[in-house]
């Protein structure tokens, strides 16, 4: 039997443990999937005992970890070191490597939803962990990304940080959360991302842009995912605009860590299933 492990504080919460074991179950491996709730000051001794175990194969990484595990771990992807953050772990023959999968999960859903996202136009609301991590493969991907956040030095520092890596090829920009700046950008946008909390439960009556900014050219993606369709998404489907909800994103980031522990191909349609099945319960 090999274990993965989620790594965070509190795990309660997560979608993670239902996702990942029924796509074992479903391919019949012989692989468990475990929530383990590490406060901050245990996470080195956590990482130097349960994680140096040969039978550990890999794990997922939430929040308050994201950044701290990168010390304590052997190595880490060049796109992870970037963002700054990892979100997944892997036992590569005994050394422990980080990833940062929540990117590629949020492209493979929006070129899923969008085709070809070159001349892709995008606003995205937040600068926080997980918009740094979709920005970085935004910005190697679009034609257009603009950056808008309520603290409007973490979008300008973001926007820096993204036009300088070799591979952006997007014109990256950075506005304020402010309402006029913001209704101007997304008139002139066709994909529009909210990569801050507003909306997510239990607070579902919040939402980060007003209903009269939104346009049937639009397409817009939540990072939210519970509940499945917030706020935001259901407006956004009275304004005409295509959708697309953060439970693609989720059951696409772990898909690819799943490969990346297991070596094999991930049963998508398992894992969304049964992340839907969780939320609806929920
Ligand atoms: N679908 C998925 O797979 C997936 C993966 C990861 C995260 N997520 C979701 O993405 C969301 C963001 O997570 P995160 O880890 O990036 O959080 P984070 O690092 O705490 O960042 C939060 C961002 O939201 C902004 N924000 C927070 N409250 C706000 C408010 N009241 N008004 C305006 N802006 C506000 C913050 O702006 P300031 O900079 O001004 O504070 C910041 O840009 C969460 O809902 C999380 O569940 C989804």
């Amino acid at each position: 039997m090999r274990v993965c492990y989620l790594l965070g504080y509190p795990v309660g919460h997560s979608m993670s443990g239902v996702m990942h074991n029924a796509a074992f179950r479903e391919l019949g491996l012989d692989y468990r999937y475990e929530l383990k709730s590490v406060p901050p000051d245990e996470l080195g001794a956590l990482v130097a005992t349960e994680l140096r175990r040969t039978d550990f194969a890999g794990g997922s990484v939430t929040i308050p970890h994201k950044i701290a595990i990168i010390e304590h771990l052997d190595g880490v992807d060049p796109s992870a070191l970037r963002i700054g953050a990892v979100n997944t772990i892997v036992n590569e023959d005994g050394r422990l490597k980080g990833y940062n999968t929540d990117g590629t999960g949020a492209l493979m859903g929006l070129t899923e939803a969008y085709g070809r996202v070159e001349e892709a136009r995008v606003v995205m609301v937040g600068a926080g962990g997980a918009a740094r991590a979709i920005g970085y493969h935004l910005s190697t991907a679009v034609r257009e990304l603009t950056i808008a956040n309520r603290t409007l030095e973490r979008a300008e520092e973001l926007a820096t940080s993204l036009s300088a890596n070799p591979e952006c090829r997007a014109t990256v920009r950075s506005i304020p959360l402010e309402r006029e700046t913001l209704r101007a950008a997304i008139e002139e946008a066709d994909t529009l991302v909210n990569g801050t909390p507003l909306g997510m439960h239990p607070r579902t009556n919040d939402t980060p842009v007003q209903k009269e900014m939104l346009h049937p050219g639009l397409l817009v993606f939540d990072m939210v995912y519970n509940p499945i369709k917030t706020r935001l998404l259901r407006e956004a489907e009275e304004a005409g605009a295509a959708t697309l909800p953060g439970v693609n994103m989720l059951v696409y980031q772990g898909a690819t860590a799943f490969k990346m522990w297991t070596g094999e191909d991930p049963p998508v349609e398992t894992m969304k299933a049964a992340v839907v099945g969780a939320l609806r319960g929920s």
